[in-house]
């Protein structure tokens, strides 16, 4: 078995070289499989200019049971190569994704999701004999049932989403304008180049900083370039030397990371469990502070030396369990409940377990502690600023 080699891209068949990668060793994998679109005659607009379809000599196949046997193939070999915590894209359109998915589900892929990729900009129906075609899909799939580790970045695309649940279908325009590659003379250098908002999205919510991507139909390498701009690697293999230069060029010209590629850190924050008494050895928080909560339900309790606080005298318990006594749900984040006033400033516990993690784990996350909650005071509060404002007027 040949050791793979990272941020690299393979020449030649697909179908050969997939054989040589070692079992378990990538963490996605990524497929823009020739669609095998059938087309048979150009295709012409009403004034006569001809359509830049997809016409190459790679998407034609000498039968459906040819293209289904090539599927078969590569889909095997990608089961195999893929970690037990990895997952798998295939984007197709109506001509193949059918096949590929009865190819994918005989072979013990679960899917996961199937995407709709919208094009908000796609390209009319000429004949005007059918529909515009105006989506594709992507096929989201784990190894099988059973392989449930996979890694999915839930908050982080919803963070990415403006703070709403991503839905399965994205509205996406077809790549266009300076993002297409074109050749010397003017033309599109690659007939299917995907618009790298489509993989930021792929890469962004099932990929880990440092994890590897491979793409077995690499083209004009939007996926490694996607990959380096966030901060992972890349496996590429493409056939034709054309499509190997380009993807070589754009990947080299990169030279920056996009803000998302250190998002990752804030959800790894999420995973590390903070026993809240370890706030209190590094006298990050002291016992005997006060904790508050938002202006809707107003209420406080006191930090106790076991970690627990106290709450209207008498009850006691972690910063969750008081925290979902009070809202009157099953469970609670504390973390995102309470807050504690410091220098007149209302600072989520989130925020502290944060600072704890930064020095305790070398996880860094830019803080904002300037929460609105400021303008939510209860009375109390509001007392207690007021006689801070004018001691400080005093002195
Ligand atoms: C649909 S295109 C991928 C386009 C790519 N996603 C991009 O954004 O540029 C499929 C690519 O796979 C390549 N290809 C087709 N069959 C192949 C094979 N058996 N082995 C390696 N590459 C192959 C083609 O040359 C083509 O560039």
């Amino acid at each position: 078995m040949a050791e793979l080699k990272i941020n690299n891209i393979y020449k030649g068949d697909s179908l050969e070289i997939l054989k040589n990668f070692p079992s378990k060793s990538v963490d996605l994998i990524f497929a823009d499989p020739p669609y095998n679109m059938q087309l048979k005659n150009d295709l012409y607009r009403p004034n006569n200019t001809k359509v830049d379809g997809v016409n190459d000599e790679w998407d034609k196949f000498s039968s459906f049971e040819d293209y289904d046997n090539f599927c078969k193939s590569w889909l095997k070999e990608c089961k195999r190569i893929l970690k037990d915590t990895g997952s798998i894209w295939v984007i197709g359109s109506y001509h193949n994704i059918y096949r590929v998915g009865n190819i994918m589900l005989n072979l013990g892929y679960w899917i996961l999701n199937d995407v709709t990729w919208y094009k908000t900009n796609p390209m009319p129906n000429f004949l005007g004999t059918r529909f515009t075609n105006a989506t594709e899909t992507l096929l989201w799939c784990s190894k099988g049932e059973n392989y449930k580790k996979y890694t999915f970045n839930h908050k982080l695309m919803k963070k990415y989403n403006g703070g709403k649940q991503m839905t399965s279908v994205w509205n996406i325009g077809l790549c266009i304008g300076s993002e297409r590659i074109k050749g010397e003379d003017g033309k599109k250098a690659h007939s299917t180049q995907k618009p790298e908002e489509l993989l930021k999205r792929v890469i962004l919510s099932t990929t880990n900083k440092g994890d590897v991507v491979l793409d077995p139909f690499f083209g004009t390498g939007t996926t490694g370039a996607v990959a380096k701009k966030l901060g992972r690697n890349f496996i590429g293999i493409e056939q034709e030397q054309k499509y190997i230069s380009i993807a070589q060029k754009r990947i080299n010209n990169i030279n920056f990371l996009l803000p998302e590629a250190s998002w990752i850190e804030e959800e790894k924050e999420q995973q590390i469990k903070v026993p809240f008494t370890d706030l209190i050895k590094d006298k990050i928080i002291s016992v005997g502070d006060i904790l508050y909560t938002r202006k809707r339900y107003n209420k406080k309790a006191k930090v106790l030396d076991n970690g627990n606080l106290l709450y209207e005298n008498n009850i006691t318990g972690s910063i969750h369990r008081i925290g979902s006594l009070i809202q009157q749900t099953v469970s609670c984040n504390g973390w995102k409940f309470w807050y504690i006033i410091k220098n007149n400033k209302a600072i989520l516990l989130d925020d502290l377990r944060s600072k704890y993690l930064q020095t305790h784990y070398n996880i860094g996350r830019n803080l904002d502690t300037t929460d609105n909650f400021e303008l939510e005071l209860n009375e109390e509060q509001e007392t207690l600023k007021n006689k801070k404002r004018k001691k400080n007027k005093k002195n």
